[in-house]
């Protein structure tokens, strides 16, 4: 649609709170337009769902539902949503903040593959968003790298927001078990190029499948190829459940990679679920150490307080002591802080070793020593 066909450009929506400018990206659910809030003395984006689809009621309450949840999402490298609802014409809307920069699949377009030093840093950002939206019982189940948006904040280049939340499941029709469902507008339930088997195969998606997804996007980014070659998105399908990825560094002729990552990426492909890594703060760890250079992945600690997991099967080599170093402090945190307005997911809730509790525990045992010992006195002098 040119500018000047399209509705929205141009007009003042929400009694005039917001002017719509133009349009910077569409898809199979909508458009995305950069407005201006004056009142704010800012720029937003708005999303406006096809006005044809605002008429389906089991859209529009499943709309609702993932803009409500997507806006109690505070991590910083997930779009932040202002508000949402519905326009004076009744077309559905999400205001969110307007990022400058290009999403992934534009960035590497036009610049290329990415370099590992670039790429897992992008990745281990989206991993973390993904952990806090997991951790709330969100499953994003589009995650491509359209979807991934690379932008400045802070400071800080190579900011990553990942967009769309749990929008792009919302079918033309329900989805069946077994079922994949193409519409005539090409819109699917997930994207077959970085759909987990599971989801190809119409099943419970859970937040290995999101994880699934993280990994091909790594793939695509680092080598500009994905995992797999395939004409037509039904061949996509059926390879992300049938076939084993070739090795990312036999994708690219004369294009090598560290051996620990092709270890983590291809856990992260595994075709069952439960064998890839158990959270997206797991599969940012295990990317975390082959930023660092190491040879292998460092046990990992959910900060739950439990024992590590045991080590993923490793090339077997053992980490240096430095390198345990270098992964112990990780840059992108694990953990989503509170606040999303800080440059850098910071790791806030950082695990401390409980001393008061050790103190306690190890007076609570002092006393019941003695005490024993006095009682065991008093019956000897008996
Ligand atoms: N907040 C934003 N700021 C700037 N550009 C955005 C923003 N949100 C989306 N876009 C652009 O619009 C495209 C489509 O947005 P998205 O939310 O993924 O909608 P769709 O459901 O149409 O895929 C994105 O790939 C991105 O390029
Ligand atoms: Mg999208």
């Amino acid at each position: 649609m040119s500018r000047q066909q399209d509705p929205f450009i141009g007009r003042d929506v929400l009694n005039g709170q917001f002017k719509i400018l133009q349009k910077i990206g569409s898809g199979g659910m909508g458009s995305v337009y950069k407005a201006l809030q004056p009142a704010m003395n800012r720029m937003v984006a708005i999303k406006i769902l096809h006005p044809k689809l605002a008429s389906r009621k089991d859209l529009v309450s499943r709309f609702r539902r993932e803009a409500r949840a997507m806006s109690h999402l505070t991590h910083p490298n997930t779009v932040k949503v202002y508000l949402y609802g519905e326009l004076e014409d009744g077309s559905l809307y999400i205001v969110m903040e307007y990022l400058d920069g290009k999403n992934l699949n534009q960035t590497v377009r036009s610049e290329g593959p990415m370099a590992i030093e670039r790429g897992l840093p992008l990745l281990i950002q989206a991993c973390n968003a993904l952990e806090e939206a997991h951790r709330a019982g969100i499953i994003h189940r589009d995650l491509k790298p359209e979807n991934i948006f690379v932008t400045q904040q802070g400071g800080m280049k190579d900011f990553a927001k990942v967009l769309d939340f749990g929008l792009a499941k919302v079918t033309e029709r329900e989805m069946r078990p077994g079922s994949v469902i193409l519409t005539q507008e090409g819109m699917v339930f997930g994207t077959p190029e970085f759909m987990s088997p599971e989801q190809a195969q119409g099943k419970a998606l859970t937040p290995g499948s999101d994880i699934y997804s993280l990994a091909v996007i790594l793939y695509e980014v680092l080598t500009g190829k994905l995992p797999f070659d395939a004409k037509n998105p039904m061949e996509f399908i059926q390879l992300h459940v049938t076939t084993r990825p070739k090795p990312i560094s036999e994708r690219v002729p004369g294009k090598t990679f560290p051996p620990l990552l092709w270890t983590v990426l291809s856990r992260a492909l595994e075709k069952k679920s439960s064998d890839r890594y158990a959270s997206a703060a797991e599969f940012a760890h295990a990317l975390q150490a082959v930023l660092a250079g190491l040879t292998a992945v460092p046990p990992f600690n959910d900060g739950s307080g439990r024992p590590p997991r045991p080590m993923m099967p490793s090339t077997g080599a053992i980490p240096t002591p430095l390198a345990q170093q270098a992964i112990a402090i990780p840059a992108g945190g694990l953990v989503p802080p509170p606040q999303r307005s800080s440059p850098l997911p910071r790791e806030t809730e950082a695990v401390r070793p409980p001393l008061a509790l050790l103190a306690g525990v190890a007076l609570a045992f002092l006393t019941i020593g003695a005490l024993l010992a006095f009682v065991v006195l008093n019956v000897m002098k008996k």
